[in-house]
C-alpha cells in the first residue's frame, strides 16, 4: 500500500512537472509573439514607406518639369516615395491614371487638374478608397478636396496689371487669358481686372480684345493675338498674357507686325525663354513663382496627411462646394531690374542661361 502511494505521488509529481513544462512552453511562445526580435524584415513592415500618387495634367510645359522633379526630391527627403503620372491634357487619361494609382494602394493623392470640374470624379473615387486628396497649384471645383496648396493666383494677375498700367496708363489693352477649364486662369484674370477696372471706368483704358487660350497652347495665343491686331488695325498699346507660354505667342504676332519691343507684354512663370526676352526687351515682365517653396510645402503636408496627422491651415478657398483649407504662397513680380536678386539668386535659372543672348 505504501509503495502504491509512493508510486502514485511520483506519477502525480511527474504529471505536475509536465504540466508546468508545457505551461512554460506556451508562455515562451506567447512571449515570442508579443515581443518579436527585431529583424530587418519586420523593421521594414513597421516603418513601411508612405506612398504618394502625383497625378499631373501635363509635362509638356517647362514649369511642370520643375514641379515634378522638386516634388519628388522633397517627398523622398521626408522618407516617403512618389509615383508620378502625367496625362498631357487628356481628361479621360488623367482619370484612368488616377484610378490606377488608387488601386495600387497609394496613401494619398496629389492632383494638378487639367479640367477643374471633371476631376471632381477623381476626388470622389479616392475618397471611396479612403485616400485623401490635395489639389496642387490648381483647384478642383465642386469636390470635397482635403487641401489646396498653391500661390495667391489673384495676386499674380494684379502684379501683371500693376506693372503694365505703370508703363501704359492710357490706351488700348488686349487680355490673352489662359485655359478656361483651369480655375487659375479665372483667378489670374480676376486679379488683372481688379487693377484695370478703375482705369476702364475713367475711360483711360479700353479692353479691345479679351479671349481665353484653349489648353494654354502658344499657337492658340498667337492666333488670338493676330486676330486682335487685325481687328484693331494694329492700334494696340499693351498686352497682358496669362503666362509666359501665351506671351510667347503674343510676341510672335507682334514681331510679324514690326511691333515687338514697342508694345509692353506681361507674362507669368519666369520660364527661361521669357526671362531671356525680358533681358532682350521684347517682354516687359513676368511673375515668378518659386516652385521649390510650393513643392516643399506640398510634400510636407502630403506626408503629414497620409500619416493621418492633422494639418491646421488657417486660410480657405471656396470651390463651389466647400471651403477648402488652403495654403497660398506669394508670387514675385520680375522685370529687367530684379532678375538677379530673385530668379538667379534662387538658382531658378543660372546667370549664364539668362544672359547668354547678350554674351554675359
Ligand atoms: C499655372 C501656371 C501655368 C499654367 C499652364 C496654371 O494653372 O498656375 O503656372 O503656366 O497653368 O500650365
Amino acid at each position: 500500500m505504501r509503495q502504491l502511494l509512493i508510486k502514485g505521488s511520483l506519477i502525480l509529481f511527474v504529471l505536475v512537472l509536465m504540466l508546468i513544462a508545457s505551461a512554460c512552453e506556451k508562455e515562451v511562445v506567447i512571449t515570442e509573439r508579443t515581443i518579436p526580435p527585431i529583424t530587418t524584415e519586420n523593421k521594414v513592415s513597421t516603418t513601411e514607406k508612405i506612398k504618394i500618387g502625383f497625378s499631373m495634367d501635363t509635362l509638356l510645359e517647362e514649369r511642370w518639369l520643375k514641379d515634378r522633379d522638386l516634388f519628388k526630391e522633397a517627398v523622398e527627403a521626408l522618407g516617403a516615395e512618389v509615383e508620378i503620372m502625367a496625362a498631357n491634357g487628356d481628361d479621360a487619361l488623367q482619370v484612368s491614371q488616377a484610378e490606377t494609382m488608387i488601386s495600387q494602394g497609394i496613401d494619398l493623392l496629389i492632383l494638378v487638374p487639367h479640367n477643374a470640374e471633371s476631376t471632381a470624379t477623381i476626388v470622389h473615387k479616392a475618397h471611396l478608397a479612403g485616400i485623401k486628396v490635395i489639389a496642387y497649384d490648381r483647384l478642383v471645383k465642386n469636390a470635397d478636396i482635403d487641401l489646396y496648396v498653391s500661390f495667391d493666383n489673384e495676386q499674380v494677375g494684379e502684379m501683371q496689371a500693376r506693372a503694365i498700367t505703370k508703363l501704359v496708363p492710357k490706351g488700348n489693352y488686349v487680355y490673352i487669358g489662359g485655359a478656361s477649364t483651369d480655375n487659375n486662369a479665372h483667378l489670374f484674370k480676376k486679379g488683372a481686372f481688379n487693377v484695370l477696372q478703375p482705369f476702364i471706368e475713367k475711360g483711360d483704358i479700353t479692353i479691345v480684345y479679351d479671349q481665353w487660350t484653349k489648353d494654354w497652347q502658344p499657337a492658340n495665343a498667337l492666333a488670338n493675338m493676330q486676330a486682335a491686331l487685325k481687328a484693331n488695325g494694329n492700334q494696340i498699346d499693351a498686352v497682358i498674357a496669362a503666362n509666359d507660354a501665351t506671351a510667347g505667342g503674343v510676341i510672335q504676332a507682334l514681331m510679324e507686325q514690326g511691333l515687338v519691343g514697342k508694345v509692353p507684354v506681361a507674362g507669368q512663370d519666369a520660364e527661361l525663354a521669357a526671362v531671356q526676352r525680358i533681358v532682350e526687351g521684347t517682354q516687359t515682365m513676368t511673375v515668378y513663382k518659386p516652385i521649390k517653396a510650393l513643392t516643399d510645402k506640398a510634400a510636407q503636408l502630403a506626408v503629414a496627411l497620409a500619416k493621418g496627422e492633422k494639418v491646421g491651415e488657417n486660410q480657405s478657398v471656396n470651390n463651389g462646394k466647400i471651403e477648402v483649407p488652403s495654403v497660398l504662397l506669394s508670387p514675385i513680380a520680375v522685370d529687367a531690374l530684379n532678375i538677379d536678386e530673385t530668379i538667379i539668386a534662387d538658382g531658378f535659372h543660372s546667370r549664364q542661361d539668362v544672359y547668354q543672348t547678350l554674351g554675359q
